[in-house]
């Protein structure tokens, strides 16, 4: 439930407040100045403050420089009650941090209007924040992986941005892209544990290398299992080396067996990677990997995904 901690001297006016609010489903913390909101605040951690200016103890303008100082009243909302004559009170109010005001008298709609925006608005900041976060994190842990095999440099990168466009191209929700751009960015993670030699070797893998190679989809994915945001990145690093043949590692998952990430990743993984000079091989133009993309279409790849990959590379 939504916590809304009140800080007003007036019995009345808090009455009427407390009444508008409750109705509208919120929960409700009553203090009658800023002394005792600032005390509840710490028990309270309420989701929104909305404070008189003028109290007893400690006004409203104290309050919030207090608060302000707080980690968890930094990006707190904030809304002071001020009566429409003080000017130079809005300024003040302005210069420390203040979300909004609303002006005495007000009614029943303005509070409420006020007090939804102000809590939408933090929701999406909050939201935007954590995924902001995240992917910085994911993207730093991609870059230990390219870090260590000098020749996959760009590579994650490259990746992310065409899967990405295919994500897009196939309608794929918001969701589902915000996890498909963690997936690119990840699925390799597993090679964290696969020797340097191994990755940087000029010339094929003999049977106890490939063994381990053969590892990091596995390794990659009991990595993320522990954490939160992003296990759901799971099946873009456990099932990127399958083959719609069925021929591929390390399931042998055929045709659309294979989650539908999976399919994905692998031609723009495939793609990029063809593209791409190898220590034992020279990369091959656009043009010659997109030819190679469509006659690998039903054996490696899936058709119908390739048909619309084509599509928007000619784009
Ligand atoms: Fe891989």
């Amino acid at each position: 439930m939504t916590k809304i901690l009140v800080a007003e001297d007036d019995d009345l006016l808090r009455d009427v407040i407390y009444n508008i609010l409750v109705l509208e489903g919120y929960e409700f913390f009553s203090t009658v100045n800023g002394r005792q909101a600032l005390d509840s605040f710490v028990s309270v951690k309420p989701d929104l403050i909305v404070s008189d200016i003028m109290m007893p103890e400690m006004d409203g303008f104290e309050l919030l420089k207090e608060v302000r100082f707080l980690p968890l009243g930094v990006t707190m909302p904030f809304l002071f009650l001020t009566a429409r004559t003080e000017r130079t009170d809005v300024k003040k109010a302005r210069s420390l941090g203040v979300d909004d005001y609303l002006f005495k008298p007000f009614d029943a709609w303005e509070l409420i209007e006020a007090v939804r925006t102000r809590l939408n608005r933090r929701r999406a900041v909050e939201l935007f924040d954590t995924r902001a976060a995240h992917l910085q994190t994911v993207v730093m842990l991609g870059n230990v992986i390219e870090a260590r095999d000098p020749y996959t440099a760009g590579h994650v990168d490259r990746v992310r941005r065409l899967a990405l466009s295919l994500g897009f191209a196939l309608n794929w929700n918001a969701e589902e892209i915000a996890i498909l751009e963690f997936g690119a960015v990840l699925h390799d993670i597993g090679k964290i544990m696969v020797p340097r030699y191994v990755l940087t070797k000029a010339g094929l893998l003999d049977d106890e290398e490939w063994e381990v190679m053969r590892q990091h989809p596995q390794v990659g994915a009991q990595m993320l299992e522990g954490v939160d945001h992003l296990r759901l990145a799971i099946p873009y690093v456990l099932y990127h080396h399958e083959w719609w043949n069925g021929k591929g590692y390390p399931f042998g998952l055929k045709g659309a067996d294979t989650p539908p990430e999976e399919r994905l990743l692998a031609i723009v993984d495939g793609f990029d990677s063809m593209t791409s000079d190898r220590p034992y091989r020279m990369g091959l133009s656009m043009a010659d990997a997109l030819v190679e993309i469509r006659k690998n279409s039903g054996v490696y790849f899936d058709p119908e995904m390739v048909d619309v990959f084509l599509q928007t590379y000619k784009e």
